[in-house]
């Protein structure tokens, strides 16, 4: 008999459409966008297995994201309207309701490792700008140069949304897992939207819109317009849905067509409750993602 509480991840590595400057519009089975959602699932999943907790699952998860320049998250995030990257995330704890943030960074390598450090150093949930730099000194994350963030393909992408070009919209990253011991964490990673304003701060750091992680309820994180998701409070939303009774691939699915339906915005979600399996849910035409069966298979999916 199938263990329902058996670990368990799922990842997304953003969701959008397919464009001509998009790396999955090749629609290979290996196109990079599946790559690095799988060996994210794997590096998580790894961790459940040996035992390791929802929370470093989601962390060791996030961090392979931020750390591929395909994904618009950490190296390869996108510009805002001044041509800088400004980073968001955050993480939370489903077992202690813990939760930590940072936006509007522009000197760290891993923004969930400082939003992780948010949270079990400092008194706070969210820090923002030069606070959250400064903050990241203290705790021994060493500052970087925001060019290092900055790659080829995006300064490219930026040059031309300067000179006219829509570009196609890229998304966010994301982790939502369970422990052997049942607990739930997810975390949410992301540059945000191309041309953003300088200092725009999206869903992604705030907890309950961007990411959401309780014991009780679920775990979900989401990608996809901001400002929607906000308006939405959309991974709170998708949890409590779990709460009174739905699977969390109806949770998912109910969520993001609300968002639809209601505030015509676009995305995705991931979300996992306690018992199981994790369910997904957008309104693009692609969310790169991967889960795991309960026999511990990764699945890759565009
Ligand atoms: N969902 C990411 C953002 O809008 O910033």
């Amino acid at each position: 008999m199938q263990d329902h509480r058996a670990p368990a991840i799922i990842v997304h590595g953003g969701a959008g459409h397919l464009g001509a400057d998009d790396p999955a519009s090749s629609g290979l089975a290996d196109a990079p966008r599946l790559v690095g959602v799988r060996r994210a699932a794997e590096e998580g999943y790894r961790v459940l297995a040996q035992g390791g907790s929802a929370l470093v699952a989601v962390e060791a998860a996030v961090r392979i994201l931020e750390d591929d320049p395909t994904y618009n998250a950490g190296t390869g995030a996108v510009l805002n309207a001044v041509g800088e990257a400004e980073l968001d995330a955050s993480i939370m704890d489903g077992a202690t309701l813990r939760c930590g943030a940072v936006a509007v960074v522009r000197d760290v390598k891993n923004p969930v490792t400082l939003a992780r450090l948010v949270m079990e150093r400092s008194n706070h949930v969210l820090l923002a700008g030069p606070g959250a730099s400064l903050f990241a000194r203290e705790v021994g994350i060493p500052a970087i140069e925001n060019a290092a963030l900055v790659t080829p393909a995006q300064r490219a992408r930026y040059e031309a949304s300067r000179r006219g070009s829509p570009g196609t919209k890229t998304g966010t990253v994301g982790a939502v897992a369970r422990d052997r011991a049942g607990h739930l964490a997810a975390a949410t990673s992301t540059g945000g939207m191309a041309m953003k304003l300088p200092g725009r701060v999206g869903d992604t750091p705030i907890i309950g819109a961007g990411t959401y992680a309780d014991d009780r309820l679920a775990a979900a994180s989401g990608t996809g317009h901001g400002e929607r998701f906000i308006q939405l409070t959309v991974a709170r939303h998708a949890a409590d849905l779990v709460g009174r009774g739905a699977t969390a691939a109806e949770a998912a699915q109910a969520t993001i067509q609300e968002v639809g339906a209601r505030l015509d915005g676009e995305g995705g979600l991931i979300v996992l409750g306690p018992t199981g399996p994790a369910g997904f849910a957008f309104n693009t035409q692609v969310m790169a993602r991967a889960y795991s069966l309960p026999d511990g298979t990764i699945v890759a999916e565009l």
